[in-house]
């Protein structure tokens, strides 16, 4: 979604708030401003398009401000137009705002402010809060007073960053479901809506709560908790990622070099975790709710996109593997829904991002449940792994290809170190699995080693328009995920499916211009997706299949066959989507895409 920067120092801030929004250009967005303010006044500099766009007249034109705000904008109120373009003004411009989220009560306050004789420039909801800060302050003594009349008319969810020409020494700063960081310098300091926009100049954080409203100077940062309405002394914590990795290295974009990192991403997940020697399974971020988990009988896991086809896996491990019943639900669905929610359920929440809106909600809504909330997160510090009781970090480290590759590999790999902790070693399985996992990096990595041939075969299919990928038991959800990756980096329509509904529908779109990748890795289950793949091959559909290495049968009836290495059935979606990652990537590159910006998406989706 929007990125936000900000500053407040000695430098001249331009450059910073410019390289910032660019470390936040994998959010993806489609306009981007900046203000700064001085002791002689504002300026403010605003384009459609890309950050580059707008550097050559900043960098020429703008002054030596030491006060500035950026931000990248993708569009929810309001088309992509310069005067939609953050930051937003009162009518003098002497007020300039940033805003990451959604004002859901715009219209209403804009109706207010204009029956006050206030004229408005933007289509955005955004704008309401500079002129409502202006209002305020013809009858309030203070900016900060303002400011925070301000955000109790507002309702929804943000982050929005101010300053005033009246307060050219002052950022101030909200929270309200929307990220901001407050990055703590030496007599300087910054904001972003993610540490990376700033973790060049500090790895000292102030992560920004609910309704937290921050009065930043450069040696100086008071919080004060509009709800609790409390000063707390800011609790400085520190960045734990190095920005040498979520740079490109050699790499052609950041979704390749991500597929790559598949082999240190299982690793990671699984150090220190799946311990052979000792035959057991050690989550130091779950040491804590012991006593509660083993009181579990039921987990509802709640997620979006991706993260919500690693929970469908999920499903199935912790099933048969800790006998533990399991519902999986798309974080929007659930917040809508009544359903009985007894103590004994665990609420378990996967995010990439840690700030999912849909899934912030879901936790925020049995909050007073009383329950246990756990979290598998890859963003270290994010939200939803600061609002849960418990949970497990993906360790993958930055993801920043807006389709995820390398977290769901993560998450998969943590669902089923939940599941083996969860069963303590009591299943038969228990030992082969840890042992496979400390494999599966080897394993993931002779896929990689055969990037050629899927490249290939991809390239084969990238003029088709539709795609059918097909799957059984855990196959299933990997179908679903490698279906999605198509859609979201190549923009063309595939569908993911359960093999068993052939007959019940899909076999009727099937002809010579529908393929199907059909997911036939060893299984109980391969002989009845063979039968689903011979039914496929009588329309004259053509199969892609996805088959265990040493299985020659299946070229009797499939001319294009991806191979996976022999593995454990628990840990076959895991080499299964890297190959779909693959053959997703090289028809998207064939199409000439971006695929690390995908169009319309963002990275982390922080409205609903
Ligand atoms: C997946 O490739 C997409 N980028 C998207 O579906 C993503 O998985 C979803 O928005 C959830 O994001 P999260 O894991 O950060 O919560």
């Amino acid at each position: 979604m929007c990125g936000i920067v900000g500053y407040i120092g000695p430098k001249p801030s331009k450059n910073i708030i410019l390289r910032g929004l660019e470390a936040l250009e994998y959010r993806g967005y489609d306009s981007a401003g900046i203000a700064l303010v001085d002791s002689k006044g504002g300026q403010v500099f605003k384009q459609v398009g890309r950050v580059n766009g707008l550097t050559q007249e900043v960098e020429e034109e703008a002054s030596n401000a030491g006060l500035a705000i950026g931000h990248t904008r993708w569009a929810t109120h309001g088309g992509v137009t310069v005067a939609n373009a953050h930051p937003q003004m009162n009518s003098d411009h002497s007020i300039f705002v940033v805003h990451n989220g959604i004002i859901e009560n715009f219209d209403e306050l804009r109706q207010r402010l204009e029956e006050a004789g206030y004229t408005f420039e933007s289509e955005t909801d955004t704008e309401v809060v500079p002129q409502l800060i202006d209002y305020y302050l013809k009858q309030l003594p203070s900016f900060v007073a303002a400011f925070e009349a301000t955000l109790r008319d507002v309702r929804g969810a943000y982050s929005i960053v101010a300053i005033s020409t009246a307060e050219p020494e002052t950022l101030y700063a909200a929270r309200l479901s929307s990220p901001l960081v407050i990055g703590v310098g030496e007599h300087e300091n910054f904001l972003a809506s993610d540490p990376s926009a700033i973790m060049d100049h500090t790895k000292k954080v102030i992560y920004l709560e609910d309704y937290d409203v921050a009065v930043i100077t450069k040696d100086k940062v008071d919080i004060h908790n509009l709800k609790e309405d409390t000063h707390t002394s800011p609790k400085i914590e520190l960045l734990d990622y190095e920005n040498e990795k979520a740079l490109l290295g050699d790499y052609p974009n950041f979704m390749l070099k991500e597929i790559f990192e598949a082999p240190a991403a299982i690793r990671s997940a699984t150090l220190g975790r799946a311990v052979v020697e000792q035959n057991m399974v050690k989550l130091g971020g779950l040491e804590g709710v012991l006593g509660q988990l083993k009181y579990i009988d039921r987990i509802v896991i709640v997620a979006m996109g991706t993260s919500y086809y690693a929970g469908l896996v999920g499903e199935y491990l912790i099933e048969e593997l800790a006998d533990i019943p399991v519902e999986v639900q798309l974080a929007s669905e659930f917040n809508y829904r009544k359903e009985p929610f007894s103590r004994s359920t665990a609420l378990l929440a996967i995010s990439q991002s840690g700030e999912t809106a849909d899934t912030i909600a879901a936790l925020k809504k049995v909050e007073d449940y009383g329950v246990l909330r756990l979290g598998i997160v890859n963003a270290v510090g994010s939200t939803i792994a600061r609002m849960t009781d418990a949970g497990v970090y993906c360790h993958a480290g930055p993801e920043k290809a807006v389709a995820s590759t390398k977290a769901f590999l993560a998450q998969v790999t943590v669902l089923l170190l939940i599941a083996l902790h969860l069963n303590d070693g009591r299943s038969k399985r228990f030992r082969p699995l840890i042992e496979e996992l400390n494999e599966l990096p080897a394993k993931a990595q002779a896929i990689l080693d055969h990037t050629d041939e899927i490249k290939a075969i991809a390239e084969k299919y990238a003029d088709y328009r539709d795609f059918l990928f097909i799957g059984r038991h855990t196959g299933f959800p990997a179908a679903l995920e490698g279906a999605l990756k198509v859609k979201e980096i190549s923009y063309l329509h595939a569908e993911g499916y359960a093999a068993g509904e052939m007959k019940h529908g899909p076999l009727a779109m099937i002809d010579e211009n529908f393929p199907t990748f059909a997911i036939a890795t060893d299984s109980p289950l391969l002989e009845k997706t063979y039968s689903n793949i011979q039914e496929i091959k009588a329309r004259k559909g053509p199969v892609l299949a996805l088959a265990t290495r040493g299985n020659k049968a299946i070229t009797k009836f499939c001319s294009d066959v991806i191979y996976i290495p022999e593995t454990e059935p628990e840990t076959q979606s895991i080499l299964q989507v890297i190959v779909m990652q693959l053959f997703a990537y090289y028809i998207a590159i064939k199409r000439d895409n971006d695929v690390d910006r995908p169009r319309n998406l963002a990275k982390s989706v922080t409205v609903e």
